[in-house]
């Protein structure tokens, strides 16, 4: 049964394994990868990595959705019909959003510059990714998910230090559930 005050237990461990998991991306995405040169001999395995973490991380977020259509989720922790409950609303559909397009970018990336090949071994890595239009909107998307989970982190911190509604408790792992 859900709780109407808190996330279900596994919701709650995938909110955090996935905020875990997307924060190393784009710090690895931006400062690992980004400017390591594509005649780098570790670049390949740094792109594998990359891509097959980037993937997994989206498997998880299909099942942490499911899990909260399955199973519900809280109650809205705004008043109904708030200004500040209709931009949460947004700003989590926008999260999910984003992060699915960050890697749907990658992929159309992969297929742009035929990662298969490369990963086969058959064909080398270009000599940049520059001009790839995915690469451009994986760039871009990246950026904009950095600005949405900032906005979301402030969000959080306004309503449990200034509101002091005590919304990390929804987010709280529990004993009971
Ligand atoms: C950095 C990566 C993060 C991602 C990708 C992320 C993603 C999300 C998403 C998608 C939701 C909406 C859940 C749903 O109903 O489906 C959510 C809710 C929530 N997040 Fe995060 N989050 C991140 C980091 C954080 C951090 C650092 C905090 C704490 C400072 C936090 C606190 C919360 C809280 C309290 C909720 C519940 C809000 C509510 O019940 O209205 N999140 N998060
Ligand atoms: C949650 C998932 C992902 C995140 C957060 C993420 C993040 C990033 C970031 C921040 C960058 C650097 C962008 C820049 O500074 O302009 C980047 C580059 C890149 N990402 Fe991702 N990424 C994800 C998934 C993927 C996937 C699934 C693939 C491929 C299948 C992929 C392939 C690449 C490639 C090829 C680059 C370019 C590296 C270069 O310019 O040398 N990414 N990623």
């Amino acid at each position: 049964m859900q709780n109407n005050s808190q996330y279900n237990r596994i919701g709650v461990f995938f909110h955090w394994l996935i905020a875990i998991m997307v924060s190393l991306s784009l710090f690895a995405g931006s400062q690992l990868l980004e400017p390591m040169a594509n005649s780098n001999p570790e670049k390949l395995g740094a792109l594998q990595g990359h891509a097959i973490f980037g993937v997994i991380t989206g498997l998880l977020l299909i099942l942490r959705y499911l899990n909260i259509k399955l199973r519900g989720k809280p109650s809205a922790a705004n008043p109904q019909g708030s200004m500040l409950g209709t931009m949460a609303k947004w700003a989590h559909r926008l999260i999910y959003l984003l992060i699915f397009a960050v890697i749907g970018s990658g992929i159309a990336m992969a297929i742009e510059a035929d990662f298969a090949s490369i990963f086969a071994g058959t064909s080398l890595i270009p000599e940049t990714f520059e001009h790839l239009t995915a690469r451009t909107a994986h760039g871009v998307l990246t950026k904009l998910l950095v600005l949405v989970l900032l906005t979301h982190i402030i969000a959080a911190l306004y309503h449990q230090f200034v509101i002091k509604d005590h919304l990390m408790r929804r987010m709280r792992w529990k004993r009971f559930d």
